[in-house]
């Protein structure tokens, strides 16, 4: 399939007035991935299946293992540094319950008996900076820290993109002073990152499953090409259909379906792509200590979505098993 999709290309191009309708951006002077370089691979929290996400040993690993991008999920410190995590809260991946015992909120759970939370922006990062990040995923990974958006961009910079989500903005931006999508804007603009490129794609591409960040980012970010998580079902008959993708397109160059939801609908990549909107689904991976049954099988899935389903990038776990 990867010489069909090479050998049919400049004739569909030729057909086509302009560039392919993927390559069209949202907002006139934004770089999309071009379709031309193959489909591109998203470290998911780094190589988060060899080591612990969101730390610099992931992400040192996922260059390695020759990721186009490596991804950030971003919150915000109390002292308003962006720092990468996944949850809101620190104690799934951190000690933070050992080392600061009485600085937990308590919530209702699921099965709504209470529950301890340490939200990250209840804490400054000097705090945040003592916290083991990489003892709960492998003892010797024992004293890895939890990552500044800074400390990720100099670590990648001019050697791969990076690809930074903003997780809960709403939640961040109702605290007095806080302008979680201002602050991003800041970092990348300061750091050069805006209209720049890493091996001929975009060198940021951003993220969020809120469709009023996405928006805002369209805004202040023109230039930087972003995608629209979409992770249920009824997210997926708003926006997954011609219809939605054509405003979609009005304020994102891609959308990042969890993967069922391609699986479910595989012709919403060939709606998308009439829309002129990418598709990056998200997440491939080999869970950890399974063999090689589990292997071949994420390495198969990643094949169909990159070769057959012609998606332009994905999220994985996983960077070794991308497909080329
Ligand atoms: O951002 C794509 C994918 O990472 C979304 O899932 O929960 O891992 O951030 P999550
Ligand atoms: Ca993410």
């Amino acid at each position: 399939m990867k010489l069909l999709r090479f050998s049919l290309l400049p004739i569909l191009l030729a057909m086509l007035p302009t560039a392919p309708p993927w390559s069209v951006p949202a907002s006139a002077s934004v770089p999309s991935p071009d379709a031309a370089a193959g489909a591109f691979l998203v470290a998911h929290r780094g190589a988060s299946a060899y080591a612990p996400e969101h730390t610099l040993a992931a992400y040192r690993l996922a260059m390695a293992q020759g990721a186009d991008y490596v991804e950030q999920d971003l919150t915000l410190t109390k002292d308003g540094v962006l720092v990468c995590l996944h949850d809101d809260t620190l104690e799934r991946t951190t000690d933070v319950e050992a080392r600061f015992p009485d600085r937990a909120v308590t919530e209702r759970g699921a099965d709504g008996r209470p529950v301890k939370r340490w939200y990250a922006d209840d804490f400054t990062l000097a705090e945040i900076k003592t916290l083991d990040a990489g003892s709960w995923f492998d003892a010797r990974f024992a004293g890895e820290r939890i990552v500044t958006l800074e400390e990720a961009i100099v670590l990648t910079k001019g050697k791969v993109g990076i690809f930074p989500e903003l997780k809960s903005p709403a939640r961040l931006n109702a605290r007095e002073g806080v302008d979680v999508e201002r602050a991003v804007a800041d970092a990348l603009t300061t750091q050069g990152l805006v209209g720049a490129q890493v091996k001929g794609r975009p060198a940021v591409y951003l993220q969020s499953f809120e469709e009023k960040s996405v928006r805002r980012l369209a805004e202040i970010l023109p230039a930087v090409p972003r995608t629209f998580l979409i992770g249920d079902p009824k997210g997926a008959a708003k926006w997954l259909t011609p219809d939605g993708f054509r405003e979609v397109k009005t304020f994102a160059t891609a959308v990042s379906p969890a993967r069922v939801l391609i699986e479910a609908r595989p012709a919403l990549v060939a709606d998308a792509h009439a829309a002129g909107v990418a598709v990056v689904p998200y997440t491939f991976r080999q869970a950890r200590g399974t063999g090689a049954p589990e292997r071949e099988a994420a390495v198969a899935a990643m094949r169909r979505f990159v070769f057959d389903l012609q998606v332009d990038g994905l999220f994985t776990d996983n960077p070794d098993l991308f497909p080329r």
